[in-house]
């Protein structure tokens, strides 16, 4: 079997239990730190990702691992949904969401709860399409986790997940690895009260099965049609299923 990559690897603690505490810790750096990190590319990610859901006009999304809300945000503005509930297993992230949604007086079309991907506090069936943006990689049980976001969509929504992937080629597999295990870990130590939230990182993503690993998942628990759309040499990739 795998090793399970976990945020602080000598704890007792599960790893849905140290992903909540690590990201309960880093939430208010959170938003800075990934836009300056990314160069705001995930920004432009972020909107890439949602486009997919363009032509499916969803009225009822759901958008797991929400975090501080940015994903669920753009797909607001982007497919002006009737209504988008956030889950997240970190109330850290989902108190930096509602000072957001407050501030931008979203109250009646976005709504964040506690709530975890592998057991989502919903009835089956319910979603016209489930949204998950770098969430996946830290899920305890990847298998369930997107079983369940099967199980919440309607007959023929659709689900988007966006995620870190391992690009192949040179020179960008070898600047990448070098951005993120000597770049990333450094500027985390700098800016966030966290410092082994980013070297677990690079740490995630290099154990994620990503790309045709990921697609065979999202088969087996029963999506149609899925694909995988990578970015920027496979810096990043967008998956796509239906139910
Ligand atoms: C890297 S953040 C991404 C947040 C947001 N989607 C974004 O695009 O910025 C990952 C989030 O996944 C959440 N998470 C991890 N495992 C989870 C689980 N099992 N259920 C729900 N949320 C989870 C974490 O608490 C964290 O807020």
């Amino acid at each position: 079997m795998s090793k399970i990559i976990t945020p602080y690897q000598n704890e007792q603690a599960t790893k849905k239990e140290q992903v909540a505490d690590m990201f309960n810790n880093i939430s208010k750096t959170y938003d800075f730190l990934n836009h300056f990190m990314s160069l705001g590319i995930d920004i432009i990610w972020r909107k890439k990702a949602i486009n997919e859901l363009k032509k499916d006009q969803p009225k009822l999304i759901l958008d797991v691992a929400t975090g501080t809300g940015d994903f669920a945000f753009e797909a607001l503005s982007i497919l002006k949904p009737e209504k988008i509930i956030g889950v997240d297993i970190s109330r850290g992230m989902l108190d930096i969401a509602d000072q957001k949604i407050i501030k931008r007086h979203l109250s009646d079309k976005f709504e964040v709860k506690l709530g975890d991907s592998e057991k989502l506090p919903f009835e089956a069936n319910g979603f016209d399409a489930v949204t998950v943006a770098y969430g996946v990689r830290n899920f305890e049980n990847l298998e369930m986790g997107l079983a369940d976001i099967n199980r919440v969509l309607k007959p023929g929504g659709k689900a988007v997940v966006l995620e870190f992937s391992k690009p192949k080629g040179f020179p960008v597999k070898q600047l990448y690895n070098f951005y993120f295990n000597y770049i990333t870990p450094g500027i985390g130590k700098l800016f966030s009260k966290d410092s082994r939230a980013y070297s677990y990182l690079p740490e995630s993503v290099a154990a994620f099965p990503d790309g045709k690993d990921f697609v065979a998942l999202m088969d087996k628990v029963g999506f149609k049609n899925t694909k995988c759309r990578p970015l920027a040499f496979g810096i990043c990739s967008i998956y796509t299923g239906i139910k």
